[in-house]
């Protein structure tokens, strides 16, 4: 390693995936989509080896100390990819912006993101996106164990994208000529993605045949997805949202909370509702088109006593250059 920069900056988005978490995972399809909300880290010298974290992100109560031992063996793991020996000369890594640390809006991949571009800046290495997302990736593995790619991909690039795993992943810019709002309504649980993931994987093997048919809508959806974003057709990707959710309750990653919030959204007139990330808790996605119907929504779930986050999907890195 050359010399170090004084101090290294990066961001990562948050996401909400639009369609087909648990399913992508199986090399289905998904469509997923940078939020408005992301982290920022800095990187600066520590004078002791090793990493000194400041996490100073917004939180759901609890989410910080039941994922700090997978946050410090992701960065151990993205140091290991990047090459970065702390042993002689440690760094202070300063975790902040304005993405709640919750389960299922990207909150690990986007610090992996803003962490790998934070260093990557702070040891004057020059970086590709692509790169910086395999960097991700690895971090993603000290939470999930074994990720998809979906979360990371969508926090490194912004915007919205078609994603497939695959030997080689199928990640495809899907144009939206201006971001679309939504509210995510969080349940206030934090989650295991890791055990839904286990779940949906034993369940599976268990009906096979009925996994199969699901598993084959979704993939159909996927497609309908794209064709009616492209299309700008919000009423059709809300039925489909709608619809990818039934598919999600089939295999038993929604909740309680999740289909409480989803109704009351839906209720409020919100085009569509799902759940997104992970399930079992954790949060759900409406869409709502205009700052008018967001209101209402994110305000019906409040009412409920339930925190609410208004941002856009679509989201690109041009519009928070600024940072
Ligand atoms: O829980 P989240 O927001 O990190 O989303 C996980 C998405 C899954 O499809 C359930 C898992 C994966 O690795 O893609």
């Amino acid at each position: 390693m050359g010399f170090c920069m004084t101090k290294g900056h990066g961001i990562g988005f948050g996401k909400a995936i639009l369609f087909n978490e648990h399913f992508v995972v199986y090399g289905i399809p998904s469509i997923v989509s940078a939020i408005g909300n992301y982290t920022v880290a800095k990187v600066e010298v520590y004078d002791k080896p090793g990493f000194k974290l400041v996490d100073k992100r917004p939180a759901t109560p609890k989410y910080k100390e039941d994922k700090l031992d997978q946050q410090k063996e992701s960065f151990e793991l993205m140091f290991k990819k990047m090459g970065v020996d702390l042993l002689k000369k440690g760094v202070s890594i300063t975790l902040e912006g304005n993405l709640f640390a919750a389960s299922g809006i990207g909150a690990s991949a986007a610090s992996c993101v803003a962490v790998a571009r934070a260093l990557a800046e702070y040891f004057n290495m020059t970086l590709s996106d692509e790169e910086i997302n395999e960097i991700a990736f690895e971090g993603e593995k000290g939470y999930h164990g074994t990720p998809s790619g979906v979360d990371n991909t969508a926090s490194t690039y912004g915007g919205l994208i078609w994603f497939q795993k695959g030997e080689k992943n199928i990640i495809d810019r899907i144009a939206l000529s201006n971001p679309v709002e939504i509210v995510i309504g969080n349940t206030g649980k934090v989650t295991d993605t890791k055990a839904a993931v286990d779940g949906v994987k034993q369940r599976k093997e268990m009906n096979q045949k009925k996994y199969q048919e699901v598993f084959d809508r979704a993939e159909n959806i996927a497609y309908l997805a794209k064709r009616a974003i492209q299309d700008r057709s919000f009423t059709n990707v809300g039925k489909l949202m709608n619809e990818n959710h039934k598919l999600l309750q089939q295999i038993e990653v929604s909740s309680r909370e999740l289909d409480f919030l989803v109704n009351i959204a839906r209720d409020a007139g919100a085009l569509g509702a799902k759940l997104t990330g992970g399930g079992l808790g954790g949060n759900m996605i409406a869409l709502t088109p205009g700052k008018e119907l967001q209101n209402k929504v994110a305000t019906a779930i409040e009412k409920e006593g339930f925190q609410t986050v208004k941002t856009v999907i679509g989201a690109s890195r041009e519009s928070v250059e600024h940072i």
